[in-house]
């Protein structure tokens, strides 16, 4: 099983909407190895939905959306293979809680991008629907590379 957890502020725009893009991207490819998850730096939303504007730009693109809200804590390093944050911010948050013992690697989300590599997924919180579209766009064409990158480097087990 590969275990990846998305990472964003608050986990109710940027990472739930990775986590159901990836879970879309896999069950439509029945690479049935990946499981995914997601969670935010900070405790603000714990337990909520996502915010009703990520939940309408994935439905609008067809990809099912069901999360509750979690703040990132220290076994999730232990427990996931693959961190991927969205922005500086969520990289230093995210390290101040792991464990130095844990074995897991961490990623910039728009390491995988074929446009603007290695930038940040901006937070659509303060946007409208239209930062919402363009955060589903990079995150959908990030995923598609990171599913390539999993399924070459995990290539016996996918
Ligand atoms: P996210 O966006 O990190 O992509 O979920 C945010 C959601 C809520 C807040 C900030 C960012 N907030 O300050 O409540």
């Amino acid at each position: 099983m590969i275990k990846v957890m998305f990472v964003c502020l608050g986990n109710i725009c940027r990472s739930p909407m990775a986590e159901a893009i990836l879970a879309h991207k896999v069950s439509q490819q029945n690479l049935s190895e990946f499981q995914t998850e997601s969670c935010g730096t900070a405790g603000y939303q714990i337990g909520e939905a996502p915010d009703y504007r990520t939940i309408a730009v994935a439905e609008k693109h067809g990809v099912p959306i069901n999360h509750k809200a979690q703040q990132l804590k220290p076994s999730h390093f232990d427990e996931f293979d693959y961190l991927m944050v969205m922005d500086q911010s969520n990289k230093q948050n995210a390290l101040k809680v792991a464990h130095s013992t844990s074995e897991y690697e961490l990623f910039l989300m728009r390491d995988f991008d074929t446009k603007d590599n290695g930038s940040e997924v901006a937070d659509p919180w303060y946007g409208d629907s239209s930062d919402f579209e363009m955060c589903y766009q990079t995150l959908d064409r990030c995923i598609s590379e990171f599913i390539h990158f999993l399924v070459e480097k995990h290539k016996r087990s996918v």
